[in-house]
């Protein structure tokens, strides 16, 4: 194991009927509160006016930005930066799934910044100071509820791209596993896909000797499996949601899963080219890219992928090689992904080969990519070709 320091301050207020607390959790940090949301799921579900309510017990002032799209748009988080500024914020709330949240982080630090918000996207810059956040969860999917990292797309030059900060993480989240009963079949099966590849991000490592780690990666594995079925067929089983939410949240946290271990992430590097230019979810791109990404590189180590599927598909070894054990592994993957109706390919999307070039370019664009087998801009060719 590798030696790591370890600090995640968010609190978390999980459960039914949660959404009582925001007053209450909010009025420490101001009187002024830019509320971020996304197109208008929260009005129809209602949650919209529990949140103002909540804002009006303790007379906070309400400052608005709505029409965070999905894979937010710098042009968003420049309108609020502009807000912050103009009507003097002292706490974002982000009301929403991973792009409002992600959406309000790049507002919180660009708010107090002089230059361009965006330098933080492209390394340019490093974060040194954020306003304060807090979070209502509406989409078990990105753990950004409970983690510094903010994804955020620059339409214009087609580049979507990440900073992770320890200012930038909620100060409070809010998370009632009844506000994801409304979210979509498909939403839900994407959210689902991202935090199993959150997990297989930290999960498939070169670093020996982590049992715990790797057991705490299965073990979200597992509960996923076990409640994603569940919750498809039944939307409103509160158990299933609660599960799913609480994996969502445990599987991207500032790396509790995995200390002390090397991560990969290549797989999400390839996954943001994709959506940078065609803009299609995040999950829907991770399950196309990471069984391919398994398949390019699990000679690499072996006996991890054998581990995967044995203790997290069932696979008895039998007769079987490792090759042969550690393939079946991967086919269980895609076929569990199908099974729950994700995407496997670029062409259920209408992608062909015409960007191939341009996105394995712009993914090692700062230098290769990935740990578990470090990726070039042909091996990243290559696993796009087989994501066609
Ligand atoms: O815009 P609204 O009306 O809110 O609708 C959203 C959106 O259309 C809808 N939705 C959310 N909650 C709902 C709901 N619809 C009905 N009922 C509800 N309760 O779902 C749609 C998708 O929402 P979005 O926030 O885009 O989804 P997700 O949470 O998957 O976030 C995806 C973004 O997060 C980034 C991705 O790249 C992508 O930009 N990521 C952020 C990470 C992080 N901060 O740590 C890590 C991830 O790996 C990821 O890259
Ligand atoms: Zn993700």
């Amino acid at each position: 194991m590798l030696s790591f320091t370890f600090q995640n301050p968010t609190k978390i207020l999980f459960g039914e009927g949660m959404i009582a607390r925001l007053g209450e959790q909010t009025r420490p940090y101001g009187t002024t509160v830019l509320l971020v949301y996304g197109s208008g799921s929260i009005k129809k579900s209602g949650l919209y006016d529990q949140v103002i309510e909540q804002l009006k017990s303790i007379h906070a002032r309400v400052v608005e930005l709505s029409g965070i799209e999905p894979n937010p748009r710098l042009t968003s988080v420049h309108k609020g930066i502009e807000l912050c500024r103009s009507e003097k914020v002292d706490l974002i709330l982000a009301v929403g799934g991973g792009s409002v949240i992600d959406a309000a982080k790049a507002i919180a630090a660009g708010a107090l910044y002089e230059g361009d918000v965006w330098d933080f996207c492209i390394q340019k810059a490093v974060i040194q100071q954020a306003l304060p956040i807090g979070t209502v969860l509406t989409l078990a999917a990105t753990g950004s509820e409970m983690n510094g990292n903010a994804v955020i797309s620059n339409w214009e030059a087609q580049q979507k791209r990440a900073f992770g900060s320890q200012h930038t993480y909620p100060r409070f989240s809010i998370l009632d596993p009844t506000l994801t009963y409304s979210v979509p079949r498909n939403q839900t099966v994407n959210g689902i896909v991202d935090i199993m590849s959150h997990v297989f991000e930290q999960y498939f490592s070169l670093t020996p000797d982590t049992p715990l780690q790797e057991r705490l990666c299965e073990s979200i594995l597992l509960t996923l499996i076990e409640n994603a079925k569940i919750a498809l067929e039944q939307p409103n089983n509160y158990e299933a949601r609660a599960n799913i939410m609480w994996c969502g949240t445990m599987a991207l946290n500032g790396g509790l899963i995995s200390v002390g271990m090397q991560n990969d992430w290549s797989s999400h590097g390839i996954e943001h080219e994709i959506s940078a230019i065609y803009d299609i979810p995040h999950g829907a791109g991770l399950s196309i890219v990471f069984p391919n990404w398994m398949k390019y590189v699990y000679k690499e180590r072996i006996e991890r992928f054998t581990q995967f599927a044995q203790r997290v598909w069932g696979i008895k070894r039998d007769s079987l090689s490792d090759e042969e054990l550690a393939l079946a592994g991967i086919d269980a993957t895609r076929a569990f992904f199908t099974s729950i109706g994700a995407e496997s390919r670029l062409a259920d999307f209408n992608i062909n080969n015409d960007q191939l070039d341009h996105m394995a370019k712009e993914a090692v664009l700062f230098g290769p990519i990935g740990s578990f087998k470090k990726l070039e801009q042909t091996d990243v060719q290559k696993i796009l070709e087989a994501c066609l």
